[in-house]
């Protein structure tokens, strides 16, 4: 976007910067890696900004919501009358200390690495079964049949949801069509009508699902999530509603997006992929924090200032905002040598792709495990893949990366 001066301004929205985002980036940081966008916020694109910003849990948070959001509408608009910007200023990684706490801790002890351990046989035999059904087909798209149904059914298992359960398409529809919230712009009142009645869909899906928890516990995170705390510590069901709607929709749309960028990525560099295929036990971890690295589904997350700060050189007032550009800050050349690469035998885990500080993302080792576990089964089982790697449909929207489908045959 240019705006009247001519001088470029950063707008999440261009079509261009969903076809590819890193020429946009590359610039961004070469010239002017503390952008102030017209839309009224930084764009921070070096990755010891981006990291800076995100550390500093005393310098940097989530800040006055509601001012926020208005800052895209009019000043005086009705935000949490919008069902899905409320749940948005309700959960909990949009939260500050003390509430972000009290439910991250829940959130965090049900997925610590111990946990995500006893979990991977399971992941492993998901896997097994995705790729059993498609097998003799001799082909599948990538995204519907595999790269959403994985994390999908890894989540349910986890939350106890039942796999069979005939509302569930429309429940991972109702994230797609919902988290469009996240984006930091404007929306249409199209978009915002649709977010707001998937929204509700969501929230009545839930607390459906811990009401009968209360009254029917069962050995799963619902009823543990349900159980625990004591008293006045306890969650009530729409506090419990909100946090699940954010994990289950953290669990399995950006890891889709993972694996789904990942096969893309690895078919595009086809050496990697034979690479991969010679040794892919071996190269299962590596390969994962390269496609994190390289192609994350998480392009950027946002933080207001809570006083003056500098950053980058450049003078940050108390409650402007920074959006941090995650996937800039995982090519910088400062940080990792020859970034534009693609190496699947790099040593890349310092991404930023699951964030840092505070919020760090409380599901990292587990999209960890499913990366490996996807990453190395396919190029086992199914080595003579080819992808149609030519025109992939990226999905409509900036934060989120992914794509809407990618054909495969074999
Ligand atoms: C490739 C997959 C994933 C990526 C790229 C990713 C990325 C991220 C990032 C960047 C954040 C920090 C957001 C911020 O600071 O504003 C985050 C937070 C979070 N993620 Fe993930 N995530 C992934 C998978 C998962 C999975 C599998 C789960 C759960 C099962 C999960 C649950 C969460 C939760 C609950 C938070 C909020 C943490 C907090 O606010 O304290 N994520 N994720």
């Amino acid at each position: 976007m240019t705006s009247p001066g001519g001088r470029y301004s950063f707008d999440p929205g261009s079509p261009a910067l969903r076809a590819d985002p890193y020429p946009a980036f590359r610039k961004l940081r070469e010239t002017e890696p503390m952008h102030w966008s017209d839309l009224g916020y930084w764009v921070a694109s070096r990755y010891e900004d981006v990291r800076a910003v995100l550390m500093d849990r005393d310098g940097f948070g989530q800040g006055d919501f509601i001012g926020n959001i208005r800052m895209f509408y009019a000043p005086d608009f009705d935000v949490l009358g919008q069902s899905s910007y409320r749940w948005l200023s309700e959960v909990f990684v949009m939260q500050d200390p003390p509430q972000h706490t009290r439910v991250r801790a829940l959130v965090t002890g049900a997925l610590n690495a111990r946990r995500v351990r006893d979990m991977a046989p399971r992941v492993q035999e998901i896997t097994d079964h995705l790729i059993d059904v498609f097998m003799a087909r001799g082909g599948c798209d990538l995204i519907s049949d595999f790269a959403y149904r994985l994390p999908v059914m890894v989540m349910c298992d986890m939350l106890g949801i039942d796999q069979d359960d005939s509302r569930l398409p429309e429940i991972i529809n109702a994230i797609a069509q919902s988290f469009i919230v996240f984006e930091p712009r404007t929306l249409s009142e199209a978009e915002l009508t649709l977010a707001n009645g998937e929204m509700d869909k969501l929230e009545a899906f839930f607390t459906d699902l811990f009401e009968r928890r209360r009254r029917e516990p069962r050995n799963d995170l619902s009823t543990a999530l349900v159980e625990a705390g004591d008293g006045a510590d306890a969650l009530s069901t729409h506090e419990l509603t909100t946090a699940v709607i954010g994990l289950f929709g953290a669990g399995f749309e950006t890891t889709a997006h993972m694996l789904g960028n990942g096969m893309l990525t690895l078919h595009r560099h086809p050496e990697q992929w034979r690479q991969l295929r010679a040794d892919p036990e071996g190269l299962a971890e590596s390969t994962t924090d390269e496609v994190l690295r390289y192609e994350t589904s998480l392009v950027a997350t946002y933080r207001t200032a809570f006083a003056d700060k500098i950053v980058g050189g450049v003078p940050v007032r108390k409650d402007q905002r920074v959006l941090t550009l995650i996937g800039a800050a995982n090519r910088d050349p400062d940080t990792f040598t020859d970034p534009e690469r693609f190496d699947i035998t790099r040593q890349a885990a310092r991404h930023m792709s699951f964030g840092g500080g505070i919020h760090f993302c409380a599901g990292a080792e587990l999209a960890r495990l499913e990366g490996r576990i996807a990453f190395s089964t396919l190029a086992r089982r199914l080595p003579n893949m080819e992808l149609d790697t030519a025109s992939p449909g990226w999905r409509e929207g900036f934060l989120f990366r992914g794509l809407s489908s990618l054909q495969a045959r074999w």
